[in-house]
């Protein structure tokens, strides 16, 4: 990225955003043509390349055509649900085929059907279901972490400057680990943002929830606003920031709705110095990354940085920036109103507090669960979610770059970091997406990789060219033209090895996980037997 256009990004701020410019243009009757974006680069002085660098990024700018009236969800769960391509059929033949595309995921994964039409998600491939998408919520804890009451939002507003050593005292107690994915250790996150220097520093919420199977941060976006609002602004207090930032994704229009509102009443009832900002993607699934967020948010082409430095010394604008995820900083308040000590003592030896988990619509009971961490997977999975509607072989957990655990091994795994990594999966954001037993592995990894094809930044190559090449390679494999396995094996140790970060580096592990526990299902294609 040009030291130039990140200058310009940093000199224009929170205040004007090229991508939310981008997004009105896009969402005009012509779309996003040629002119505007012209007419854009005058104006914000990026050049044209760079405005069309961004503009071409998105699923849901499409430069150059007018905007779709809708999108089919094609996310795993969906997917596997079996009901899209009859969605789709349906919506060329009201809206021609040029007004449909596709969408990753919508968030509806308790549903399924799902899709988007005119701004608005619909589920259950019928538009009578629009009427109620709220996500069924259960906690199996004693003492939510989650509880609708405020009170402990609003006492984290009452927090000051003098505060702050006490917050990050708590904290560290607490042993809190990020929820987004690679749990790395939130009061060390925090430290090391307050510890950096610089002439302003960032609060970010990676609002992003990409995973297909993960609608756990959209309840808390839309059911407990003032709970992640809350740990934000506990979080400024404690690293000196002044601006909080969240960044939402397209996909989820009424959890931008339910967030807004929470902003307004917090800016009402509190003038100081803070502010939130709402900044919103506009469908791409890397923009979760957090760096690649960052330069999101500052309206450059979203390729991910290069680490170091990391967000928490040189973030956002170049400032000292603080990412992290929904759920962790809606941990917060819990945390400042009864101890870090009282969260530790839930959970695991590494793995503290609850988890929110997600259960797809194969479950008799789909919905977010909170459950302790350590809570066995099994009891999860019969307990709460109830079972399976239909015979399911394994589950999906923590999204495209988690693990597939056959259903024979889901004994003795508990919902925590170490149990997963131990087991040679990963807990990752801990959806649950349950592969059914009809569903062709062979599909399901070509599934894996076109995902991630799409999706690929293309910063490096060994995941730009990586995950088409293997998508190729799946496409190509059949009982007659089985795959070669040594090519396949240096592909996948290619991705891990070689990728700046964990899109491309985590693409193998589930890959891995399939070849090991449908190896019997997969041996025609992998050795040409039966052909
Ligand atoms: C391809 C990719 C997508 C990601 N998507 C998300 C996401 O949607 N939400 C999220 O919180 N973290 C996501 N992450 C992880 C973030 O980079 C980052 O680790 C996280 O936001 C840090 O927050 P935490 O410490 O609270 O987990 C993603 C990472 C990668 C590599
Ligand atoms: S691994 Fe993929 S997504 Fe990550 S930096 Fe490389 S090209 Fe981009």
């Amino acid at each position: 990225m040009s030291k130039n256009l990140r200058a310009l990004a940093a000199r224009k701020g929170l205040q004007s955003s090229l991508l939310s410019t981008l997004q009105l243009g896009a969402q005009s009757a012509d779309g996003l043509n040629i002119e505007k974006m012209r007419a854009l680069a005058e104006e914000t002085r990026f050049s044209p390349a760079a405005v069309l660098g961004t503009a071409s990024f998105y699923d849901f700018l499409e430069p150059g055509r007018v905007p779709r009236r809708a999108r089919v969800c094609n996310g795993t769960a969906c997917l596997m649900g079996g009901q899209q391509e009859g969605i789709h059929n349906q919506l060329v033949h009201q809206h021609g085929a040029d007004g449909v595309g596709e969408v990753a995921c919508l968030g509806l994964c308790y549903r399924g059907g799902a899709y988007q039409l005119d701004g608005q998600n619909f589920a259950g491939g019928s538009r009578t279901d629009a009427a109620d998408l709220s996500i069924p919520f259960h906690s199996a804890v004693e003492n939510s972490l989650f509880d609708a009451d405020t009170a402990e939002a609003e006492s984290c507003y009452r927090l000051t400057p003098g505060d702050a050593p006490n917050i990050h005292h708590e904290l560290r107690l607490s042993h809190l680990r990020g929820r987004g994915g690679a749990g790395f250790p939130f009061a060390r996150k925090v430290q090391l943002c307050e510890e950096a220097n610089g002439s302003t520093k960032y609060i970010v919420c990676n609002a992003d929830e990409g995973d297909p199977g993960a609608f756990s941060d959209r309840w808390l976006l839309e059911e407990r606003p003032q709970r992640v609002l809350a740990g934000m602004y506990a979080a400024a207090v404690a690293v000196g920031a002044h601006s909080g930032v969240l960044y939402l994704r397209a996909e989820y229009p009424e959890a931008a709705l339910r967030v807004e509102a929470a902003i307004d009443a917090f800016h009402a009832g509190h003038p100081g110095e803070f502010r939130f900002h709402i900044v919103r993607g506009a469908g791409s699934y890397v923009c979760g990354e957090e760096t690649a967020l960052l330069n999101s948010i500052e309206g450059l082409r979203p390729e991910v940085r290069v680490r170091p430095p990391y967000p928490a010394q040189a973030g956002l604008f170049g400032q000292p920036t603080l990412v992290s995820n929904v759920e962790t900083f809606a941990c917060v308040p819990w945390i400042l109103a009864h101890g870090g000590a009282a969260f530790a003592t839930l959970g695991t030896r590494e793995s503290k507090g609850t988890k929110l988990v997600c259960l797809d619509r194969r479950f008799q009971r789909p919905g977010v669960y909170e459950v302790e961490m350590g809570t066995s997977l099994e009891w999860v999975v019969q307990g709460l979610g109830g079972g399976f509607i239909k015979p399911v072989k394994a589950l999906q957990v923590g999204g495209p770059l988690g693990g597939v655990v056959p259903l024979s091994h889901i004994e003795g795994l508990g919902v925590d970091f170490e149990s997963f990594a131990d087991a040679g999966f990963l807990l990752g954001h801990a959806s649950v997406v349950a592969i059914p037993a009809d569903f062709p592995m062979l599909d399901f990894l070509r599934h894996l990789f076109h995902f991630c094809a799409e999706e690929s930044c293309g910063k490096c190559y060994p995941c730009r060219l990586g995950t088409r090449r293997g998508f190729e390679l799946l496409q190509a494999a059949s009982p007659a033209q089985p795959l070669d396995p040594a090519v396949f094996a240096d592909l996948l140790e290619t991705l891990e090895l070689g990728s700046l970060c964990a899109l491309g580096g985590g693409l193998p592990l589930p890959v891995r996980n399939v070849l090991e526990y449908f190896g019997d299902e997969l041996r025609p294609v992998l050795t040409g037997e039966g052909a």
